[in-house]
């Protein structure tokens, strides 16, 4: 219940005995004559909504009161309330508004259409009751977790989840094992004002605490490179006004089916956005001494952001003098995969998704590194790897649930200039040479058929 004293009534044609938001709301809409229906068309919320509010079984949003402000024509009444009434719960003994979110990236570029995307669902749509969940899948280093922590900021830069932000790195695929939802839900809840003692010892318990503790709150929840979708699901919001974002290296299957999601693939970066990108950290002095060096550069880092942070953090801390020295250095395809600053390797980046391959998917991801730089299709990689058509089909899809290939059209796919550097490598050291020779020969047999 939301009681609370009304003072309005000298102000506001209603009546002025306390009364609750709800009460006061169907007052004024009888006193006009509406309908439910009515009403709920004039604000643009459903019916289901407008019944709800009225009856006290759902708090009112700021936004929603304005709608009835407006509507009813009460001057601010119901926008005073609703604030009031948003203030008094944030304020409510132990509620903590958790602002999680990491800093948005100072040299963030392009992304632009995902970016706009991305903010649709964030913002939900006002008559739906559905919790919105995006999902944003990719390689390692695409800029997943960058991209969904700029359009978080963004979001509530412009006055979104004002009851706080969650952020959870989910920790699948790392050098541990991921996060359990048990954990996960402890800390969250802890985030939220918690108190240790009242958590459940029960996962599904704690997930409706969880739920309950959200209910009625516009909260941002991020989670943050998560393993698969049986990890998500406990620790989804139940009520509106809550939206999650999902970041993971998989695509999360069945998530679409089971939380509605919106699912966003992220490409690498343009030509001009990932010299762009090495611009902002090496400063326009380093760029614009040597621009061609600069795309050359961009093009050995396959303009995949992390490789271009990277490479670019070897130009500001001198280990390499200019953009041409380093992309020189670049110019075979094994070095690329030592580029390096402080704990983070690229390799490294690589390495946590190929471990998720099971053995039959790995040999398979190696022995795309033997294959020339066309399309690639279950026949090449069947006749490659010597296993059936079938099988090859299976095993490519693997590798593209994993984004360690892309889908170019129906039947082909396509290896990121990187990771086939990085396949290339695999081989090399985790193969026998006769198998590899082998596996050249079939190739260089299929092709030339
Ligand atoms: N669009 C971008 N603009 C600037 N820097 C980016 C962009 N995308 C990613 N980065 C940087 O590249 C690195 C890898 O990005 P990250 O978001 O961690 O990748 P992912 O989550 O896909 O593995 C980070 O240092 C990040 O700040
Ligand atoms: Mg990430």
């Amino acid at each position: 219940m939301h009681q609370l004293a009304h003072g309005g009534a000298d102000r506001t044609p209603m009546a002025g005995t306390p009364a609750t938001f709800g009460q006061l709301l169907r007052a004024r809409r009888l006193q006009l004559g509406l309908s439910l229906a009515q009403l709920a068309a004039r604000v643009h919320f459903d019916r289901g909504h407008v019944s709800k509010v009225e009856t006290d079984k759902r708090p009112p949003s700021v936004s929603f009161a304005e709608a009835c402000d407006q509507a009813l024509n009460v001057g601010s009444t119901f926008t005073t309330i609703a604030t009031a009434l948003e203030a008094a719960g944030r304020q409510q003994q132990g509620w903590v508004r958790p602002a999680q979110l990491p800093a948005a990236k100072r040299n963030f570029v392009g992304h632009r259409d995902d970016m706009n995307l991305l903010g649709k669902v964030l913002h939900g749509d006002e008559q739906s009751l559905a919790v919105p969940v995006a999902v944003v899948n990719g390689p390692p280093g695409v800029g997943k977790t960058a991209l969904v922590v700029q359009s978080a900021q963004r979001a509530v830069d412009a006055g979104y989840f004002a009851d706080g932000q969650l952020f959870v790195n989910l920790q699948g695929p790392g050098r541990g094992a991921a996060a359990e939802p048990f954990d996960v839900l402890k800390d969250l809840l802890r985030a939220l004002g918690v108190p240790a003692e009242h958590i459940p010892a029960d996962l599904d318990q704690r997930a409706a605490t969880f739920r309950s503790v959200l209910h009625g709150r516009e909260i941002l929840l991020v989670l943050d490179n998560a393993a698969d979708t049986q990890q998500i699901l406990p620790l989804l919001p139940g009520s509106p006004g809550c939206a999650v974002v999902v970041t993971s290296r998989s695509r999360l299957p069945g998530l679409i089916s089971l939380a509605g999601a919106v699912t966003l693939t992220l490409p690498e970066l343009s030509r001009r956005e990932a010299a762009l990108l090495i611009r902002s950290v090496i400063g326009d002095e380093r760029a614009d001494a040597d621009t061609a060096a600069v795309a050359v550069l961009a093009e050995r880092c396959g303009h995949l952001p992390l490789a271009l942070v990277l490479a670019a953090e070897h130009i500001v801390s001198h280990r390499h003098h200019s953009a041409g020295c380093l992309a020189a250095d670049l110019k075979p395809e094994h070095a690329r995969m030592e580029l390096a600053a402080g704990e983070v390797v690229l390799r490294h980046a690589f390495d946590t998704s190929y471990r998720t391959l099971d053995e039959p998917t790995a040999r398979m991801f190696r022995l795309l590194g033997l294959l020339p730089r066309y399309a690639i299709n279950a026949a090449a990689a069947a006749a490659t790897a010597d296993v059936g058509q079938d099988e090859a089909s299976l095993l490519l899809r693997n590798l593209a649930d994993a984004h360690l290939i892309r889908h170019q059209d129906e039947h082909h796919y396509r290896l990121h200039e990187l990771l086939r550097a990085y396949a290339t490598d695999l081989t090399k050291h985790l193969d026998a040479e006769s198998e590899r020779t082998e596996a050249m020969r079939r190739a260089a047999d299929f092709y030339l058929r």
